[in-house]
């Protein structure tokens, strides 16, 4: 049996990749997609203007965009790729109708009883689900996955928690899919660096905390690490390269830091990948355009490991950094029997 899934969304950035993701997925079957008012009604194939490189999925391309409706959804998990306003206002409905909904859109990460999560990091927070439940009497449930320039950062930095992790410095330099298609105009990014991405400098401090705290039965208490980032849109399509600057109490070697980022494994799920951390060794990699799909944009890689400690980490942000984020925590969920 596969569980039926429908995408909020799904004609946008994200929303596409979930498409692509999930119609070949062995544990989900797309049986509800929505958009906005404009689409609703239209077919797939003609409501959304399909961008990326493999052809638009059979199984969706007569299958009709409704509203983002619980009534008007047939299905039981809900993957969410709606604007941060938006998904606050109908992801309750969705939770609070049954639906287990797993959702990229920021609108809930930092709510005390909503798991923010990444299996690799913190896949124990998931007990904050009975909690939320309780809480809000709702039938289902809401988990998130983090921002995708924090997902990428984040999933470096746990292995680096055993030698006592107590600042970060970052400075990104995010791909334009990450505003969505509308969302930097060509004119303003080509030939262009843009030194600031609105809230984000705001959601890597704050959301990697979340990530990296203790759940402690009832809340999660948040990782006392002092995380200071810098944010810049460059002109690249996907793939986001971080400078990030570690220090650590114990000090380790590039040698050390390298061995645990080797080390360090995912879960056992189709979307999983093998190395949740590539390191490379030459000089002049990770690259966005060489290495972003390193195990198909689902592991982050890492370069220039150096004494500080300094390195360099790439991560797939529409991919790894979104909609694959939010079918591997659902993934995580079915493997543990939550859903
Ligand atoms: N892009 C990334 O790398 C990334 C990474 C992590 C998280 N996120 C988050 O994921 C979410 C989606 O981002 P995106 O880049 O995919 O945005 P996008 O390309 O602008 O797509 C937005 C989607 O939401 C639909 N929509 C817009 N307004 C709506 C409304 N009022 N009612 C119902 N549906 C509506 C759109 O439908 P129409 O096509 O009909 O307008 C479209 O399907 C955001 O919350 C974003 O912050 C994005």
């Amino acid at each position: 049996m596969r569980y039926r899934v429908g995408i909020l969304g799904s004609t946008g950035a994200v929303g596409q990749r979930f498409i692509q993701l999930l119609s070949s997925h062995p544990w989900f079957e797309i049986t509800a997609i929505s958009a906005s008012e404009r689409n609703v009604g239209k077919k797939y194939s003609e409501g959304a203007v399909w961008r990326l490189e493999t052809p638009i999925p059979e199984e969706v391309t007569d299958l009709e965009l409704v509203a983002p409706d619980p009534k008007k959804m047939d299905c039981d998990i809900v993957f969410s790729a709606l604007p941060s306003d938006e998904a606050k206002k109908v992801e309750p409905l969705f939770a609070e109708s049954g639906f287990v909904v797993a959702s990229n859109a920021s609108a809930y990460r930092m709510e005390d009883d909503i798991p923010l999560v990444i299996p690799e990091v913190n896949a124990d927070h998931l007990g904050l689900i009975d909690i939320q439940r309780k809480k809000r009497k709702w039938d289902g449930f809401i988990v998130t996955n983090p921002n995708c320039s924090t997902i990428g950062l984040v999933i470096t930095l746990k292995p680096l928690m055993q030698f006592g992790l107590h600042e970060v410095r970052v400075v990104t330099m995010q791909a334009v899919s990450g505003a969505g298609y509308e969302g930097v105009p060509s004119m303003a990014i080509l030939d262009n660096i843009i030194p600031y991405i609105a809230k984000e400098e705001e959601k890597i401090e704050t959301e990697s905390k979340k990530l990296l705290g203790e759940f402690d039965g009832e809340k999660v208490k948040f990782a006392e690490i002092d995380i200071l980032a810098s944010c810049n849109r460059v002109p690249v399509i996907d793939g986001h390269l971080e400078a990030v600057f570690a220090r650590m109490h114990e000090n380790p070697t590039p040698e050390e830091v390298k061995k645990v980022f080797k080390d360090f494994r995912s879960i056992d799920t189709p979307s999983a990948p093998k190395h949740p951390i590539i390191v490379r060794e030459e000089v002049d990699r990770p690259q966005t355009r060489l290495d972003r799909n390193a195990e198909n944009g689902m592991s982050v890689t890492v370069g220039r490991v150096r004494e500080g400690i300094r390195y360099i980490c790439l991560s797939h942000n529409t991919i790894r950094g979104a909609a694959g984020a939010s079918v591997l925590n659902a993934e995580l969920m079915v493997k543990k029997g939550i859903i």
